[in-house]
């Protein structure tokens, strides 16, 4: 789909369909007057009559209305003016594109961008309305035979803002909502992928396209053998069960100067989690194919990243491996040596993501990092702390949770800091190594990034657990392209305080 951003009055637009909002209680909005006025009040004369109340999720859809140029008028509840909320906008684009895919609509206009949400600009509002159409469009359906044949005849979607002077800002939203939405994408396709598909060797292909695709971008993968030499034992322990074998990959894009350290985001690329020996229950286990859900976003952040061009440098690492019971699997009770020297006792096979986490983030010292950012679908108990909207931070650096949290608030990937306090470190105390790989029931999510912090100490780490909100389950299975958003914006926001140095 092709979109645009323009600045003009509503009366002149000539399009297959004009896009107006309506609010509650039967009010119309701007644009939607001066559409009244030249069609001489037929749009009040349709609201007198209750055809519709302006509630969110409302539309209606009108032919030839005097005098108006474009062929057809969507008319769009918005619900109350001055309560108009940022789910609701989202809500409202959405049921806007729905509506426009099953009309004989090839493009349109929309003046929805041009609504007020608190604290928020026309950026935020083309960005977020381009993000939301891409979102609502993606489906997955590579293995149906029969794909969904709606005619989706909408090819090209015009956002108005309100003012000339703001369409630079806008053609700037634009361009980010476009390339964001694309990371969002190719995060959602990899992560649901099937399991026997996407494999560690197929994270590491994919790895490999992204240097194909992309002149910054180089790729080098780092095989079992590698990781051997490497002392990667505890990464190795996770993989050794299953007979897709581990390969970690580095995806380095060098939108910098060669001397800029580099900001390093690590992915938890677990392609399946069955639990291992301490295997999971059955029901909902095809979910587990989502534990790649942290490399997935950083496959996504990179993509944007490279679409826009930034001139910062940014590695991505994609930690892959599968975690399976078999006679050659680690077990409970395995004592690991990790390739930082710590020992770590083995006291159950599914809390594997910290130990591929850790060697992968004693990897990235060599890197000499900015900072070090990990993503990764690590613990249940994130879940139930935060629920399925909300990703957990945790840092022990406060810069980074207020840049991470600022990078959260401007687009809306919402996550929310939990503590890490050291007083949780002596729950992972072990009698045997110095330490263990799960901390008890008590604040699982904390004790998890407290193992991950044992790692961190040569960098500023931040550490987010998106177990809850990686993917949808129920009847709307699927990837939700999170956390690409939060991590795009981080780097967009660090680039562009590059910019602002060398101006300075
Ligand atoms: N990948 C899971 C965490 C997970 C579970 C994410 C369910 C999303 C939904 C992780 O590897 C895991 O199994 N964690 C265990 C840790 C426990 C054994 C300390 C968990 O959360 O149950
Ligand atoms: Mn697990
Ligand atoms: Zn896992």
């Amino acid at each position: 789909m092709e979109f645009l951003v323009k600045s003009g009055s509503p009366e002149k637009q000539r399009s297959a369909c004009i896009v107006v909002g309506v609010f509650e209680p039967r009010r119309l909005s701007h644009a939607a007057e001066v559409l009244d006025e030249i069609s001489e009040g037929y749009l009040s004369s349709l609201l007198r009559r209750g055809d519709i109340e302006g509630k969110v999720g409302q539309v209606l859809f009108l032919h030839h209305v005097p005098n108006v140029l474009s062929e057809r008028v969507l008319l769009v509840g918005c619900g109350k003016e001055r309560e108009l909320t940022e789910t609701q906008y989202k809500q409202i684009i959405e049921k806007t594109i729905s509506t426009l895919n099953d009309t004989g609509a090839l493009e349109a206009i929309c003046f929805l961008s041009e609504l007020h949400i608190k604290g928020r600009d026309s950026y935020w509002a083309v960005r977020q309305a381009i993000e939301a159409t891409q979102d609502s469009l993606y489906n997955f359906d590579q293995f149906k035979t029969n794909k969904d044949n709606t005619r989706r005849p909408l090819r090209k979607l015009t956002f108005n803002v309100p003012s000339r002077k703001e369409l630079t800002r806008a053609e700037l939203a634009l361009q980010h909502g476009l390339a964001i939405s694309a990371g969002m994408k190719l995060c959602k396709d990899l992560a649901n992928m099937p399991p026997n598909i996407c494999t560690p060797l197929y994270l590491s292909q994919q790895a490999q396209e992204l240097d194909q695709r992309f002149d910054k971008i180089t790729t080098e993968v780092v095989d079992t053998e590698q990781m051997k030499a490497l002392g990667m034992n505890s990464y190795l322990a996770v993989a050794q069960g299953s007979a897709n074998p581990a390969y970690m990959s580095i995806i380095n894009y060098q939108g910098g100067p060669t001397d800029q350290k580099p900001i390093v985001l690590v992915g938890k690329g677990l392609t399946f989690d069955s639990g291992g020996i301490s295997l999971k229950p059955g029901a909902g286990m095809d979910e587990m194919k989502y534990d790649m859900g942290g490399a997935a976003s950083v496959f996504g952040a990179l993509e944007a990243i490279a679409q826009l061009d930034l001139g910062i440098n940014v590695i991505g690492v994609i930690a892959g491996a599968e975690n399976m019971p078999s006679s050659k699997a680690y077990r409970p009770g395995d004592i690991l040596t990790t390739m930082a020297g710590l020992t770590v006792e083995v006291l159950n096979t599914d809390a594997e993501g910290r130990l591929v986490l850790c060697d992968a983030l004693t990897y990235v010292e060599r890197f000499d990092p900015e900072c070090v950012i990990d993503v990764a679908t690590l613990t249940g108990a994130c879940i139930m702390a935060l629920g399925h909207n909300i990703s957990a931070l945790m840092s022990p650096h406060k810069g980074m949770v207020h840049e991470i949290l600022g990078a959260s608030n401007q687009t809306g990937d919402k996550a929310w800091q939990l503590p890490m306090d050291d007083d949780f470190q002596k729950q992972l105390d072990s009698p045997f190594a110095d330490m263990a790989n799960i901390g008890g029931r008590p604040a699982g999510s904390i004790t998890a990034a407290c193992f991950l912090s044992r790692f961190t100490k040569a960098y500023n780490w931040a550490h987010l657990d998106i177990a809850g909100t990686a993917w949808r389950s129920g009847a709307n299975k699927g990837a939700t392209g999170r956390p690409v958003p939060l991590l795009t914006q981080f780097v967009i926001n660090r680039s562009e305080q590059e910019i602002a140095e060398l101006d300075a």
